[in-house]
């Protein structure tokens, strides 16, 4: 009986290994069939003539003539950073992320606000709430001057957070991923941007899954991805809706939520909705595994749109198999990093290599500046 029983489970791994990989499968056969296929002639006409798929794709060695050091320059010094805050590495991550989801890689997570024509502010993705737990910016900069000391204007700021987060998951003792480089920086940012897509933390799967469709990403992508969530930490005002009552997704290891109570609610009851940092994997916060799959199964997920992967049926099967095939996880993320890397990408002419990576080069006239997607 036991015997079949762990038969059962293998067929059932197994075909779900299937499915999963038919999945994937077809992604990529989507995509390449939407991605670099001119449109049939019979639709150009005039002159509106749409060349965005001429843009060169994205290299592996994009550098290797221009700046071969470049990888090894971001993996060292995210590796030394990490090595004293520990907290590099998973904001080098989210910001990746951030970046991404909101416009496409394109750096304009690390634009600043500026003032725009005469005196209207124009608030910057950077200063949206979501965006406001970031506070190595600066590192990110300080990885910019060297590179710009070993080969001036040469590596754009889009292609530096994709190597940061790359480094960060080796810095975190996760697997050494490669990512094809050649992004370009782009000219804008807007804080509305960011608030229609960064994902709330109080979503469903089919909410995430909005958020996530709409940048191109699939079901897949989505737990794989929110894998990430195996490194770092979460505070307080993320985990409000769980404290409430009736929560959106409830809590349901009462230990869980009287740990969730003692750290987030001060003795008088009011709710610390600020200081103090939680983390998002209980048992290796700080090592890139599959300990977050394992945390949803046992109920520990930090945050409501975790723990949903662990309840819709559509998303339960994957969460199973990546807690049990770690090296199938770490496959899967990969892969989805990658696609992830490659959402609006600007490269060939488009953009431009930012000087700074807070700023548009000086010589961007307003007129460039992008319209809102
Ligand atoms: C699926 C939708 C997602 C939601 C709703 C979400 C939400 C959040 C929230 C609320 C936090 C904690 C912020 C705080 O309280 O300080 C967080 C942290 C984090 N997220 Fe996500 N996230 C999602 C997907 C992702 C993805 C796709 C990645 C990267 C590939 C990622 C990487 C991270 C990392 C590494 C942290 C820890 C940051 C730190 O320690 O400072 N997240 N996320
Ligand atoms: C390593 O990081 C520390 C702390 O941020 C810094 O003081 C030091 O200069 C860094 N070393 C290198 C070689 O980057
Ligand atoms: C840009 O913003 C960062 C914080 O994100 C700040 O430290 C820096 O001083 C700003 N730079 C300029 C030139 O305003
Ligand atoms: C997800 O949340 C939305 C909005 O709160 C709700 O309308 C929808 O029914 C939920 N879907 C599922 C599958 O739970
Ligand atoms: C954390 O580690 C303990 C002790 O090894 C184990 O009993 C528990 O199941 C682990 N929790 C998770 C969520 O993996």
């Amino acid at each position: 009986m036991k015997k079949f029983a762990i038969e059962m489970r293998s067929f059932w791994q197994a075909w779900l290994l299937v499915v999963l990989f038919l999945i994937v499968l077809a992604g990529s056969y989507a995509q390449s069939q939407s991605i670099g296929s001119p449109a049939p002639s019979s639709t150009i006409s005039a002159l509106n003539i749409d060349t965005t798929y001429l843009s060169p794709p994205l290299q592996f060695d994009f550098y290797a003539t221009s700046c071969p050091e470049a990888p090894a320059i971001v993996s060292t010094m995210v590796m030394n950073a990490t090595s004293y805050d520990f907290t590099v590495a998973p904001q080098l991550l989210r910001m990746f992320f951030h970046d991404c989801i909101v416009q496409g890689c394109d750096a304009s997570l690390l634009l600043n606000s500026t003032l725009l024509y005469t005196n209207s502010p124009l608030y910057a993705e950077k200063d949206f709430q979501k965006n406001d737990r970031f506070d190595k910016f600066s590192f990110v900069d300080l990885i910019k001057q060297e590179l710009e000391s070993v080969c001036p204007g040469v590596v754009s700021c889009a292609d530096i957070l994709a190597m940061a987060a790359v480094s960060a998951i080796a810095a975190t003792q996760g697997p050494e991923y490669q990512i094809e480089l050649g992004r370009r920086d782009g000219l804008s940012s807007y804080q509305d941007n960011a608030q229609t897509h960064l994902p709330g933390f109080y979503l469903n799967v089919s909410g995430l899954l909005d958020s996530f469709n709409n940048a191109g990403l699939d079901i897949v992508d989505l737990v794989a991805l929110s894998g990430a969530h195996t490194i770092g930490q979460g505070h307080c005002d993320s985990i409000q809706d769980r404290l409430q009552s009736p929560p959106i997704y409830p809590i349901y290891p009462s230990y869980f939520l009287n740990q969730m109570k003692t750290v987030c609610q001060t003795p008088d009851g009011t709710f610390d909705n600020n200081v103090v940092a939680i983390d998002m994997d209980v048992n290796s916060t700080f090592i890139f595994d599959n300990g977050y799959y394992k945390g949803l199964i046992a109920g520990v997920g930090l945050f409501t749109s975790d723990q949903f992967l662990y309840t819709d049926p559509r998303t339960m099967p994957l969460v199973e198999l990546f807690a049990q095939n770690q090296e199938l996880f770490f496959q899967q993320f990969g892969v989805s990093l990658r696609k992830m890397g490659k959402i609006n990408v600007l490269t060939g002419t488009q953009g431009q290599i930012r000087q700074n990576c807070w700023v548009r080069n000086s010589n961007t006239a307003d007129v460039d500046f992008l319209p809102r997607i």
